[in-house]
């Protein structure tokens, strides 16, 4: 962490689980909006970044992927999080990669927060989910572990206050503070090419403030902040932080999983990004030697 003055900043809660299990219609719940529906084969197959805000303060949602081919976007989902919500929905149970986020929540010391999803079906089983990820070493405070379960419904918002205050209350367990006043730092979430607007990244801020204007490197990719979007593609001045911000004016595609560093000019950006371009070429080449 850089030096200076540490200020409070707002959780960042990854949302994990096993596939169709309702995390996408749980954060469009939260959010009042509608992401499950447009998602094609109904399948989530990025990670989305939300900046919701409530009585309890700002939070900042990640929404993963839950079928099995998305592994490693899962893993990165629980490294930059500071709260997972594992979404179980209690007509299936625990499911693979029900048991894949536990382990990537485990990997990265970060404490877990239980959805029991699907209360409102008529099959749906809570004890079982209870069970079954008990037998995980994920104890529910009600059978003397240290794991708040929610029953809710993503689809009727039965239980998502409740399961707002347990975020909160893990949130705040945490004391999370980041540094403002230096260079902006972040995390990138995702990348993709946009014909329009050319690279696109969204980012995670994780210490400063980054502003349009800026230079950053990422990767071995650089550039002047063109302009600063958050997820509803609205302009905004600046990002702090835990925002995710959708910045444009990169050189190329950064990697989901780079590091962002705001930098003091243009020229330096370039040539640090320069020196990286060399260095992952080198390792390329030499790894065909061996
Ligand atoms: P992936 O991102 O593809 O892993 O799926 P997901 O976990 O985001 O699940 P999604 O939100 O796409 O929901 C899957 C299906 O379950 C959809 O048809 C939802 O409408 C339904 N669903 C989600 N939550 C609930 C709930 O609480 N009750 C009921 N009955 N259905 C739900
Ligand atoms: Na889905
Ligand atoms: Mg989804």
């Amino acid at each position: 962490e850089p030096e200076g003055e540490k200020v409070s900043r707002p959780p960042v809660v990854t949302i994990m689980g096993h596939v169709d299990h309702g995390k996408t219609t749980l954060l469009d719940y939260i959010r009042r909006a509608k992401v499950a529906a447009g998602e094609a084969g109904g399948i989530t197959q990025h990670v989305g970044a939300y900046r919701v805000s409530s009585d309890r303060g700002d939070l900042t949602f990640l929404d993963t992927p839950g079928h099995e081919a998305f592994t490693a976007m899962r893993a990165r989902g629980a490294q930059v999080t500071d709260v997972v919500v594992l979404v179980v929905a209690a007509d299936d149970g625990v499911m693979p990669q029900t048991e894949e986020a536990v382990k990537h929540a485990r990997a990265a010391g970060v404490p877990i927060v239980v959805a029991v999803n699907k209360i409102d079906r008529e099959d749906s089983d809570p004890d079982r989910v209870k069970t079954e990820l008990g037998a995980l070493e994920v104890i529910p405070e009600e059978w003397g572990g240290d794991t708040q379960f929610i029953p809710c419904s993503a689809l009727t918002g039965e239980g998502v206050e409740d399961l707002l205050s347990a975020i909160a209350l893990q949130a705040e367990l945490l004391e999370l503070t980041a540094v403002q006043d230096c260079p902006a730092t972040g995390v990138v979430v995702e990348s993709s090419l946009d014909r329009g607007r050319g690279p696109v990244a969204t980012v995670l801020i994780r210490n400063g403030v980054l502003r349009q204007g800026d230079n950053i490197i990422s990767g071995s990719e650089y550039g002047r902040v063109r302009a600063l979007l958050d997820e509803r593609g609205e302009r905004i001045e600046e990002a702090g932080p835990s925002t995710p911000a959708v910045v444009l004016g990169l050189s190329g595609l950064p990697e989901a999983g780079d590091e962002v560093l705001a930098v003091e000019d243009e020229k330096k950006a370039r040539e640090l990004a320069d020196r990286r371009r060399e260095k992952s070429r080198d390792k390329r080449l030499q790894a065909q030697k061996a």
